[in-house]
């Protein structure tokens, strides 16, 4: 039997989750809506929140799973990538509560977490598989070769997916996050605008071009009409995400050929976006993959896919010390 509790704090939610036997039993997050006002997430007042929203959040998660907090065996944090204010508070808080607790504690790196999402539930991905994850601050292929065996073979070489959904919305005066709202506003529009697809090499990806292009078509379009983006809004929206969209699938394609895998997953903020997901599932039914597409509360930032990655390495005795510190940016 193994019990563990695991801590999101690394942007702007803050997220504990119970695991029991690989099994989740709770995942509580807490989001910050103070960020909304600032169109994006300022890291003085993530820090202060997470401070603030941690010790409700772990309760109402042992509380949810309905057990003693006595009962659990380890605690597994995300030690990085992120902002380094907010993993100090999620980092502290496990550092704290595993030496008053004498319990082993787990490091995890969050794209890693964000991966291991599919092992939460059947169907479970099989080994080794391609997992395009692509989220607020990162767009990334990995080959997931085993649970902590994962080998980078594509990345952004500047914005991420996830950016250029937020970065968009504010071009297009919508609120942040932006990703969403232009999921939603797409599903009424017709995407008749076509935006350019940047020649990146391999399985790399480029965004920034593309929000500079959004950004020329909307002044130079609202100077001859000024009510032009609230009368084309749904079509814009639906021209940009099927864009990013084809950008990103263009290159999963390229990499699952080359490297000769069927087994492909998405995950991370914007495995949400509904474009994303019916595209590659018409896209696996073409190329004959199994596909997988976690479920939606496990694509955003959340503590399940901590406590989960948490309880693959409490199996393999796999702990740090209390000299550890979090990481701003370290690597899947
Ligand atoms: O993984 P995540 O929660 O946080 C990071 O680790 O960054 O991802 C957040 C990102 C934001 O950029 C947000 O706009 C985007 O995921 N996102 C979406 C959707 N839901 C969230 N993008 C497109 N469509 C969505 N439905
Ligand atoms: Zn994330």
């Amino acid at each position: 039997m193994a019990t563990i509790l695991g801590i999101e704090s690394s942007c702007d939610e803050t997220s504990a989750s119970i695991c029991i036997d690989g099994e989740i039993r709770s995942n509580i997050i807490s989001n910050q809506t103070v960020h909304e006002k600032f169109g994006g997430v300022i890291p003085e007042l993530a820090s202060r929140a997470h401070q603030q929203n941690i010790i409700p959040t772990v309760s109402e998660a042992i509380r949810v799973a309905k057990i003693h907090k006595n009962e659990i065996d380890a605690i597994a944090f995300t030690r990085g990538p992120g902002l380094l204010g907010s993993l100090l508070v999620g980092t502290s808080f496990a550092k704290a509560f595993a030496l008053a607790r004498n319990i082993p504690l787990i490091e995890v790196n969050h794209m890693q977490g964000h991966i291991l999402a599919h092992f939460i539930e059947d169907p479970k991905p099989k080994f080794p598989f391609l997992c395009l994850t692509v989220s607020g601050g990162h767009t990334q292929i990995v080959l997931v070769k085993n649970y902590f065996d994962m080998e980078l073979v594509g990345q952004t070489i500047d914005d991420a997916a996830g950016e250029a959904f937020d970065k968009t919305a504010k071009i297009l005066n919508l609120p942040y996050p932006g990703g969403p709202l232009i999921d939603k506003l797409a599903k009424e529009g017709n995407p008749r605008f076509k935006f350019p697809e940047p020649q990146i090499k391999d399985f790399d990806f480029s965004f920034s071009g593309l929000k500079t292009a959004i950004l020329y078509f909307v002044q130079q379009n609202t100077k001859e009409n000024p009510n032009f983006l609230q009368e084309n809004i749904n079509d814009i929206c639906a021209s940009v995400q099927d864009r990013i969209i084809s950008i990103l699938l263009k290159k999963l394609k390229l990499a699952a050929n080359q490297l000769e895998i069927v087994d492909v997953a998405i995950a991370g903020g914007v495995s949400a976006n509904s474009g994303l997901r019916s595209a590659l599932v018409s896209l696996a039914e073409q190329e004959h993959w199994n596909v997988y597409i976690p479920k939606f509360e496990y694509c955003t930032d959340n503590a399940a896919m901590i406590a989960i990655a948490g309880y693959y390495k409490y199996l393999n005795n796999d702990f740090v010390s209390q000299e550890i510190a979090p990481l701003a940016r370290w690597s899947v």
